[in-house]
């Protein structure tokens, strides 16, 4: 696989070429917010409500954007140019190259990446092992920034666990996980954590609630106490590269018959329909 090419503030260039000064704020402070969009069959998923999380992010660091057709085009240009169908974009925006000093700048010169790879396309899905985790991360994680140290602390102790991914609790209750959102089954009804400053909004946790809305699955929006994960039917993650990953295991306990679970099944089918369907309209935009 050729190095990809990386969209720099307005350029695209050869990986290699792709440089960043080092007091770049991003650098320094993790002071940049991020998005990830999928594109199926070339197409991207959801732009329009990535775009608004991009927004929200931005104004709660005070980082001023650019326009967000330019980068709408970029994301699209970089998928265009290399002829990829199946990909995933990151995109990175900091506040940009400044002397070291804690305070923010008057007038930052933000600094824009993005790189786009292809998508995993394993089929089936991997089924996941998860174990939780102390949320140790700061109590605005509503913020998609690229301060995701806890993220890739807790991520590396999952994997010396022997587990794929780890689940933040936070005073006894499930918060998401380190780059998805969590789902359960409990007594027939599917259920999530509600929107709060400690989680992320996720685009694909929106779209799955609206599928379960629209295929008659019984939902609820409600705190979820940690000891449900042992006792849940189904647990399963959502995420723009997760998808909708299920969970076998929770800190080495079988979840459910210990395979995916039905209602992940029908899930599951219903959003593989709507990310292949040609005009990917038919769910409203949440
Ligand atoms: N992560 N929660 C966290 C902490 C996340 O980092 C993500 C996304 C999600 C799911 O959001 P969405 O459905 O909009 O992708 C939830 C991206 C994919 C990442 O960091 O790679």
């Amino acid at each position: 696989m050729p190095e990809p090419l990386v969209y720099l503030n307005g350029e695209f260039l050869p990986y290699a070429d792709a440089r960043i000064p080092v007091e770049d704020r991003g650098m320094q402070f993790a002071d940049g917010v991020y998005e990830v969009v999928r594109y199926y069959l070339g197409r991207p998923f959801r732009m329009a409500d990535h775009l608004a999380r991009l927004v929200r992010s931005a104004e709660g660091i005070e980082l001023p954007l650019p326009p967000l057709d330019l980068i709408e085009q970029a994301m699209n240009q970089l998928v265009e140019r290399q002829g990829m169908s199946e990909a995933t974009v990151y995109l990175q925006i900091t506040r940009g190259p400044a002397p070291r000093l804690h305070g923010l700048i008057d007038h930052p010169t933000p600094t824009v990446i993005a790189i786009a790879r292809p998508a995993s396309t394993t089929r089936p899905r991997p089924t996941l092992r998860v174990v939780t985790a102390s949320d140790d991360r700061w109590a605005r994680c509503y913020l998609k920034t690229t301060m995701l140290l806890p993220n890739a602390l807790a991520r590396e102790r999952a994997r010396r666990l022997g587990a794929d991914d780890a689940i933040f609790l936070r005073d006894g209750f499930v918060m998401e996980a380190t780059s998805s959102n969590v789902f359960l089954v409990r007594q027939g009804r599917l259920l999530t954590s509600p929107l709060t400053n400690y989680i992320l909004a996720g685009i694909t946790r929106g779209v799955v609630l609206e599928l379960a809305a629209q295929i008659g699955i019984p939902v609820s929006e409600e705190p979820i106490p940690a000891h449900w994960l042992y006792q849940a039917d189904e647990v399963f993650l959502t995420g723009t590269n997760t998808e909708l990953g299920p969970i076998i295991s929770v800190d080495s306990r079988s979840v459910g018959t210990g395979q995916p679970g039905a209602i992940y099944q029908r899930l599951l089918e219903a959003f593989d329909a709507l990310t292949r369907a040609s005009q990917p309209l038919s769910v409203r935009s949440g």
